[in-house]
């Protein structure tokens, strides 16, 4: 999956991995985890992070390539923040072919920036299970407690405006050139990400189908 920031790439990768029934790699998600672990991956990136910039590509890359060892994987998976540099994509190729695994599909998500700083500046995040909820479009059942495990949610850090931009133009200079390397790779599948959730599925479930 790829897309800019906030364009609601998790909360459908959510979605996809259960109603799918597909292991869905999220490498936000892993980060945060190492973060809240305070394991030495987490302390390392977790400053990079917060300022909105990416993550190193050699530390990514072996992130991947361990959990691409992983029983669960071997019919199939679903990248959601990977890859997000050409280096990246380049050695998730690699890797794949390595597995005798094809890349099916690259959903590539769009909305007009207005709406996805929107849904970025309303973001509601459990830092225990990683469920993500919206103050307006999808406001937790209790207020300020997970519906999912009860603990207090939080916005996240790289959620404040200063990073928020910073992290729109690096998703610019780094991330966005990949729509033209899978687009020569004949996968590219441009999906509109603008409508309320249900409508977003309805069209990924049609692309992927
Ligand atoms: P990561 O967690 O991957 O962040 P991101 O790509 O910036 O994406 P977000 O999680 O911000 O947004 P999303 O598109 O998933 O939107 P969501 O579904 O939450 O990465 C974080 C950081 O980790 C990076 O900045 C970097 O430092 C590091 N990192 C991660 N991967 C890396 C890599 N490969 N290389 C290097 N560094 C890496 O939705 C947003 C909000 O909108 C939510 O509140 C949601 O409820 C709401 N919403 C979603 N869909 C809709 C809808 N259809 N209608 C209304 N509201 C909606």
């Amino acid at each position: 999956m790829l897309g800019p920031p906030g364009v609601g790439k998790g909360t459908q990768a959510k979605l996809i991995s259960l109603r799918m029934n597909v292991p869905a790699i999220s490498t936000g998600d892993m980060l945060r985890a190492a973060v809240e672990a305070k394991t030495e991956l987490g302390i390392k990136a977790g400053e990079t992070m917060k300022g909105g910039n990416l993550v190193p590509d050699e530390v990514i890359i072996g992130l991947i390539k361990d959990r691409l060892e992983m029983p669960d994987v071997a019919n199939g998976f679903l990248l959601d923040g990977f890859p997000r540099t050409v280096a990246q994509a380049e050695a998730l190729n690699n890797l794949l072919a390595a597995k005798n695994m094809q890349l099916t599909a690259v959903l590539a998500f769009t909305a007009p920036t207005e709406l996805v700083v929107e849904r970025i500046g309303g973001r509601l995040t459990c830092r225990n299970c990683g469920a993500v909820f919206h103050q307006i479009t999808n406001p937790p059942k209790s207020g300020g407690t997970c519906d999912v495990c009860s603990s207090r949610l939080t916005v996240r850090e790289d959620d404040q405006p200063e990073a928020v931009r910073h992290r729109m133009e690096v998703y610019e200079e780094k991330t966005a050139p990949l729509f033209d390397f899978y687009e020569k790779q004949g996968v590219l599948r441009l999906l509109d990400a603008s409508g309320p959730v249900d409508v977003v599925y309805a069209k990924v479930e049609a692309l992927l189908k």
